[in-house]
């Protein structure tokens, strides 16, 4: 396990794009933290390490973005839903086919499998991320 504290937004993006480079079809990564706590600036910074240049934000209403790339990268936000099941009640297992996928709220999600980080919220601008 890995710990670090960031201390901006931009040094929480930059962690993320150090894991998109190394991102791959079938990789599940599961998000979990407060809101507020970065998982979003995150995936940001994952997307653009995984090729891509699509605008990231939070699929608020949609369950799903799709960001096109070297490695495609599935943007799964699951904030609204309460209980979300197992993964093939998402239709996640067929983005992990295509794809990376990672899941902000992945803890309500039943998966056996995927890459866990959390972040938590220190005092001002600062993140802790365990990873
Ligand atoms: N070190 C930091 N890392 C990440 N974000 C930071 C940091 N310091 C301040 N921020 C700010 O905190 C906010 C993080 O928002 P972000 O949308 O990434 O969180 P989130 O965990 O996705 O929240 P939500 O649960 O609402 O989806 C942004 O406004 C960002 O500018
Ligand atoms: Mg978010």
């Amino acid at each position: 396990m890995r710990e670090i504290v960031t201390n901006s937004p931009d040094e929480t993006e930059a962690e993320g794009e150090e894991l998109g480079r190394r991102l791959r079809a079938g990789d599940l990564i599961l998000l979990t933290g407060p809101l507020g706590a970065g998982k979003t600036t995150f995936v940001r910074g994952l997307a653009r390490g995984a090729g891509s240049e699509a605008q990231v934000a939070s699929p608020t209403f949609q369950l799903v973005r799709i960001y096109p790339g070297r490695v495609q990268l599935a943007h799964v936000d699951l904030y609204r839903v309460k209980a979300a099941g197992e993964l093939a009640d998402l239709g996640l297992d067929e983005l992990i086919d295509e794809g990376a996928v990672v899941v902000e709220w992945g803890d309500r999600i039943e998966a056996k499998t995927g890459r866990q980080i959390t972040f938590e919220t220190l005092g001002g601008d600062r993140r802790r991320i365990r990873m």
